[in-house]
């Protein structure tokens, strides 16, 4: 008789276990189609893009280009954006509080730096100088805020996340440029890929943001 009770009781222990690795599959699984939800997103945007560009080709139309005064000073502006990110990144990694943040912060940092040092190269190539300067208050507040050993990463990584809530929001500025740049493929398809970094790079805090979050 009490064999047949500890039976049962088996029988009820190994169902809840059953239900509770049906709800990790579950969460696992909806955060996965999630994840492809955002990615065929992007994809889409991309395409629309791909696609507007066929057309110009085709038709000739549509070809708004850009001045060399603009695209310098578009140039210019992102360079000085990814050095300050890249400075800023230097300063948060040092009071870096997750090995897993952390890690990724040194890729994000190294692409960022890179990027600037790109930019400045291109725009010299286009007989552009660098001078554009973020102003200092800014500079000095981006600076404080990676650096204060006092703000969790969980913080920084949502802040981030909420500055930048959509990646191809986020993008739209470098991919409208790219657009303009038909009769000048070396810095359309530098944007393109620099473009394809900062993805990268956005994703990487959205993940980190959901992980950290949930
Ligand atoms: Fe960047």
């Amino acid at each position: 008789m009490s064999k047949d009770k500890d039976k049962d009781k088996d029988k009820y222990k190994e169902k809840d276990k059953d239900k509770g690795r049906d709800k990790d599959s579950n969460k696992a699984t909806g955060e996965l189609l999630e994840r492809i939800e955002k990615r065929l997103v992007g994809i889409g945007a991309r395409q629309d893009e791909i696609c507007a560009r066929l057309e110009r080709l085709e038709t000739g139309r549509g070809q708004a280009g850009v001045s060399p005064d603009a695209l310098a000073s578009f140039l210019d502006q992102f360079r000085a954006g990814e050095a300050l990110g890249e400075a800023s990144l230097g300063a948060w990694i040092a009071v870096s509080d997750l090995a897993c943040v952390k890690g990724g912060l040194r890729t994000v940092q190294q692409r960022e730096g890179m990027h600037a040092r790109l930019l400045e190269a291109r725009m010299k190539e286009l007989g552009a100088t660098p001078s554009f300067q973020i102003p200092d208050s800014v500079q000095e507040k981006v600076m404080a805020d990676a650096a204060d050993p006092g703000k969790p990463d969980a913080r920084k990584v949502a802040d981030f996340c909420a500055r930048f809530p959509d990646i191809d929001a986020a993008l739209k500025p470098i991919h409208d440029m790219v657009a303009k740049l038909d009769a000048d493929p070396e810095t359309q398809f530098l944007l393109q890929t620099i473009a394809q970094d900062e993805r990268s790079t956005l994703e990487f805090f959205q993940q980190a943001n959901e992980l950290l979050s949930s």
